[in-house]
């Protein structure tokens, strides 16, 4: 039997033990947290759609008319009204024949990737995606070529070792720790050479980039080059759930395959009415992903000015260096003491060695106030020796 207390000390001495956090009233760009006003700069609501009066009215909405709950599967009597035409409104948005929708990111990664690669095949699987993708990974009973981040040449290798063993290459469109993009193009290109599929995780892409919000594989000019989109509803869509953007047989097949679609409660109606209510706002409303991409910037920018390495952020994701968890947790504690929420990320989200604190920019931010933040991220940064000094940093 594991010994509990013992394993959270171990984590406590590494400073690796989590702790949650209580956030009053809804999400936004300003909330209280744990009784403090605070500047929150650590949450995907990325939009601002969370909170936005239509999204919560459509939620209020559907669980009035449709319920609370789905009370079963979609493949029992869970399938709804509210399911259905979120999947309309989401295939075409992306441009695809149909749409699956999951419980949530990490139900429809650790689905798909399963379903996917089966006995004999080999997933291929870039080392820094994220967390749900790898247990997917490890969840399918193929075996894992896990390449280094990014390195074409890499899976270009491991494809032609794999022969034609090769089930699915599967990548982040935005990498969640360090807010860079996959490279999409050389992916479709190496996918379409080997004859095996490609999935991109939208996650943190869709309604913060390409035209409209549609997310990194619209953004790099791609389409029926990738096989599936995997898109949380979570993020940048205000809601809860996932889905899965593709072509109708595969959804066909998702839907008899994927375990955690056949064997998990649908999504509640309220959930994926708010989801369609942002949608259409989004739709409505296209320029919220410019203001994310112009807030991004700023922060980068203003950052960059105090000396802070953010690596090479592309996107409203930004990491801040540190390298041990305790200095990333301190560097927290200390600007949150100034009245700034972003959290620490460490092992095992990111290796050791490279935790880092995360930014995550939203369309609703203030410019000035995320200046102010660069600012106070730079003096914290240098109480902790993490920094040039000012003077050396413009
Ligand atoms: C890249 C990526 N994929 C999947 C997920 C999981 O999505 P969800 O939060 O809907 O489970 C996340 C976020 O948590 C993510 O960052």
């Amino acid at each position: 039997m594991t010994d509990v207390a013992e394993r959270l000390r171990e984590l406590e001495r590494g400073g690796l033990r989590r702790r949650l956090r209580l956030i009053e009233g809804p999400q936004g760009a300003r909330v209280v947290l744990d009784g403090r006003q605070v500047l929150l700069l650590c949450s995907n609501n990325y939009l601002g759609l969370a909170e936005h009066p239509r999204v919560r009215e459509a939620a209020a909405e559907a669980a009035l008319r449709w319920g609370a709950g789905a009370g079963a599967s979609r493949l029992i009597s869970g399938n709804m009204e509210p399911h259905r035409q979120l999947e309309e409104r989401l295939a075409a948005f992306k441009g695809y024949e149909s749409a699956l929708l999951f419980g949530s990111g990490y139900l429809a990664n650790l689905g798909a990737i399963a379903a996917l690669a089966g006995r004999e095949q080999v997933v291929f699987s870039d080392e820094l995606n994220h967390a749900s993708i790898v247990d997917g990974c490890r969840l399918a009973r193929a075996e894992t070529f896990v390449y280094r981040h990014a390195d074409v040449e890499h899976l270009a290798w491991g494809l032609r070792r794999a022969g034609g063993r090769a089930a699915l290459i599967v990548t982040d469109g935005v990498f969640s720790v360090d807010g860079v993009l996959a490279p999409l193009a050389e992916l479709a290109q190496l996918a379409r050479r080997h004859r095996c599929r490609l999935m991109v995780d939208e996650a943190h892409a869709t309604g913060a980039l390409g035209p409209g919000g549609r997310g990194s594989v619209a953004a790099a000019g791609l389409g029926e080059e990738v096989d599936l989109v995997v898109g949380t509803l979570g993020k940048a869509l205000g809601s809860y759930g996932a889905y899965v953007c593709a072509g109708a047989e595969l959804r066909e097949y998702l839907l008899n395959a994927a375990r955690p679609f056949v064997f998990s409660t649908a999504p509640p109606p309220p959930v994926p009415a708010a989801a369609l209510a942002a949608l259409e706002l989004l739709e409505a409303e296209p320029d919220r992903p410019a203001r994310l991409q112009v807030n991004a910037a700023s922060l980068r920018e203003a950052l960059a000015a105090e000396g802070l390495d953010t690596g090479g952020s592309e996107t409203q994701i930004v990491p801040l260096a540190v390298g041990e968890a305790e200095a990333a947790m301190e560097l927290c504690e200390r600007l949150l003491e100034r009245g700034v929420f972003a959290q620490g990320i460490r092992p095992p989200t990111v290796p050791p060695g490279s935790s880092r604190l995360r930014f995550s920019v939203m369309a609703t931010h203030e410019p000035a106030e995320l200046r102010r933040a660069a600012k106070l991220a730079g003096a914290a940064a240098r109480e902790l020796g993490l920094a040039r000094p000012a003077a050396m940093a413009a």
